[in-house]
């Protein structure tokens, strides 16, 4: 995302797919390893056909007009910066991140603080499958039928104080599940990014019934490199807003300081509602590919969630609110 504009092809969609994977590895490898030694120990995460079935009975009220993605694009085309930069990294590499044992810390402004086992977590709403369409900041788009339930059910578990005015959360952080979040040599992180991954909504957002605490897609648990085993979903908002393998979520009074608005302020704000007037400062957001298609279709504000969300805004500014 931070670091150069997306190309309008991949080079693999008009190089020999064999060609392409030798020859990029051997650069990507080589590089790699001279500058961030730790990523030679990674490998593939379990193939997808092989991870649990996770029943969940679909909720017609968030069905989608288009179909799903293919689950083979939605796992294979991911933005996961813990595996490195590149698409292709997370079904790579995401064989490290192991998703069991797994807790989640939930704590803050709360009257009931509390540290969720993944196995009650699962078992703490019922669960539910919800078509929703996600919109990169990068302007492509995907499909995906997600496992959750509202993360309101969480919070409210807890039970908010009036102090409480934002969410607050953090992916996990282990360099050693996590390759990419060791420093190079230089003593830098190949993203530009400060590890933990850090994202953040405001309380009534988070509390909106579309943001879900997901943890399953396609009708399993959630793959490595989509998240596992816990992620938050917010449809009306850029995908890089959705963090992935959660293991701390904080309600706080102030404005969290999250991972891209830290890197790069003028590009990533705080509440990057897609938006498709609002134009990224190196490229437009008025239309995008959904993954699968070749034409462009034009970009729906709120990501085609108006009618849900857009109350959330009434008065404010939305392009100096980015
Ligand atoms: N969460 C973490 N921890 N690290 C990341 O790099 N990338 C974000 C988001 N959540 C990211 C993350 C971005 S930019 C996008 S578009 C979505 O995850 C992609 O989700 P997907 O790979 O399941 O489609």
């Amino acid at each position: 995302m931070l670091i150069r504009q997306a190309p309008r092809f991949r080079w693999s969609e008009v190089t020999d797919e064999r060609l392409y994977l030798n020859r990029r590895e051997l650069i990507a490898g080589a590089a790699a390893l001279a500058l961030f030694p730790g990523r030679a120990e990674a490998g593939p995460p379990p193939p997808v056909s092989q991870l649990a079935a996770l029943p969940a009975a679909p909720n017609p009220r968030y069905r989608h007009a288009d179909s799903p993605t293919k689950i083979e694009s939605a796992t294979t085309y991911n933005n996961f910066y813990e595996f490195g930069v590149e698409k292709e990294d997370p079904a790579r590499l995401a064989g490290t991140l192991k998703p069991r044992p797994w807790q989640v810390v939930v704590e803050g402004h709360v009257a009931k603080p509390g540290t969720f086992d993944i196995e009650e977590l699962l078992r703490l709403a019922p669960l539910e499958e919800r078509v929703y369409a996600l919109r990169c900041v990068e302007a492509w788009s995907m499909v995906i039928p997600w496992i959750g339930y509202p993360l309101s059910a969480l919070l409210k578990r807890v039970a908010p104080t009036g102090q409480a005015k934002f969410v607050e959360f953090q992916t996990l952080l282990d360099p050693e599940q996590f390759p990419a979040q060791k420093k190079g040599v230089f003593g830098f992180s190949m993203s530009g990014l400060d590890w933990p991954y850090v994202e953040g909504l405001r309380l009534d957002e988070a509390m909106h019934p579309l943001a879900l605490l997901t943890v399953g897609m396609y009708g399993k648990v959630l793959p490595n490199q989509n998240g596992a085993p816990v992620r938050v979903v917010v449809p009306w908002k850029y995908g890089f807003k959705s963090a992935k393998s959660i293991v701390r979520i904080r309600l706080v009074s102030e404005q969290p300081q999250t991972a891209w608005a830290k890197a790069q302020p003028r590009e990533y704000g705080f509440y990057s509602n897609v938006h498709p007037s609002v134009d990224h400062p190196r490229w437009s957001q008025a239309t995008e590919r959904r993954i699968g298609e070749f034409r462009r279709r034009q970009t729906l504000m709120f990501n085609g969630y108006a009618d849900q969300v857009a109350s959330l805004y009434a008065g404010m500014d939305l392009k100096k609110n980015y």
